[in-house]
């Protein structure tokens, strides 16, 4: 993977933060792109002053212009993008279906769907132009988005519609050597969790490897799947459960 240029999204905290140390342990070249400029400043100067190579980039995965400089922006700094994680995202509330408000579900769709879609089609449209070959592609679904849960129909379904996109654009692009896969993480120790000592422990219960995930656990998948490793696997919506989809 050295000399890389890898592009994550949410890359300033939790998952996103881990896939980015990750990336500069193997020498790529990073861009940490989110919408928490303070945080993601933060993160970077973390990554530099242990070796790395790394930028911030804000933006906003929801805005069309936003998603498309970032993307100018990389090519600006790097010349080329070979990676993209497209990792931003939110966990919406616990709520039954009749009760979740409407905004709300526009917000969780807008950030955890379209979000990826925005991203996906520029980056693509610059993977092309650099010839393709070799460019690989992980986006961020979720084990909600592979099975039902109960309590967070939108956030479901905005994780069901990644892996969507993710099948889709990979039988669209393998032919020009680039690879799309997702992974489907169970509840990871970052931010998102809700901070609830017996809620945890209940979820731990349900795993049969008995705890819950870590953001290394992510970032390891998506080690490989971006690199050359993987390179007989595309459209796979890996799932990072501990056995809980078994
Ligand atoms: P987190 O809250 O620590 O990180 C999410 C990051 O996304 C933050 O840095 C935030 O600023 C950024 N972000 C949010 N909205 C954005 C936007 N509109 N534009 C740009 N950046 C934006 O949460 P975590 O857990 O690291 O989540 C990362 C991904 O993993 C999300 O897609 C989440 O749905 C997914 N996931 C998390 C699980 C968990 O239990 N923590 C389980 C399964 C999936």
């Amino acid at each position: 993977m050295e000399g890389k240029v890898a592009l994550v999204t949410g890359g300033a905290t939790g998952i996103g933060k881990a896939i980015c140390i990750q990336l500069c342990h193997n020498r790529c070249k990073v861009a940490v792109c989110d919408m928490n400029e303070e945080v993601g400043r933060q993160t970077v100067k973390e990554l530099n002053s242990q070796g790395g190579e790394a930028i911030f980039i804000k933006v906003d995965v929801t805005k069309s212009e936003e998603v498309q400089n970032m993307v100018k922006s990389v090519i600006d700094k790097f010349g080329r993008i070979d990676y993209a994680v497209n990792n931003a995202g939110v966990g919406g509330s616990l709520s039954k279906t009749e009760n979740y408000s409407e905004s709300l579900f526009d917000n969780i769709m807008d950030i955890n769907l379209k979000g990826v879609f925005l991203c996906l089609k520029y980056q693509l449209k610059q993977m092309v132009a650099q010839g393709g070959k070799g460019c690989s592609i992980v986006n961020t679904s979720s084990i909600s988005g592979l099975s039902a849960y109960r309590m967070n129909s939108p956030y479901s379904a905005s994780k069901f519609g990644v892996v969507g996109l993710t099948k889709s654009t990979a039988i669209e692009y393998a032919r020009m050597g680039i690879r799309v896969n997702c992974v489907c993480p169970t509840f990871t120790q970052t931010a998102m969790l809700p901070d609830d000592k017996k809620l945890q422990e209940n979820l731990i219960e349900r795993v049969p490897l008995h705890r819950l995930g870590t953001p290394d656990d992510v970032a390891n998948a998506v080690m490989f799947l971006l690199s050359e490793q993987s390179s007989f696997i595309t459209g796979v919506a890996l799932p990072l459960c501990g056995g809980l989809s078994a």
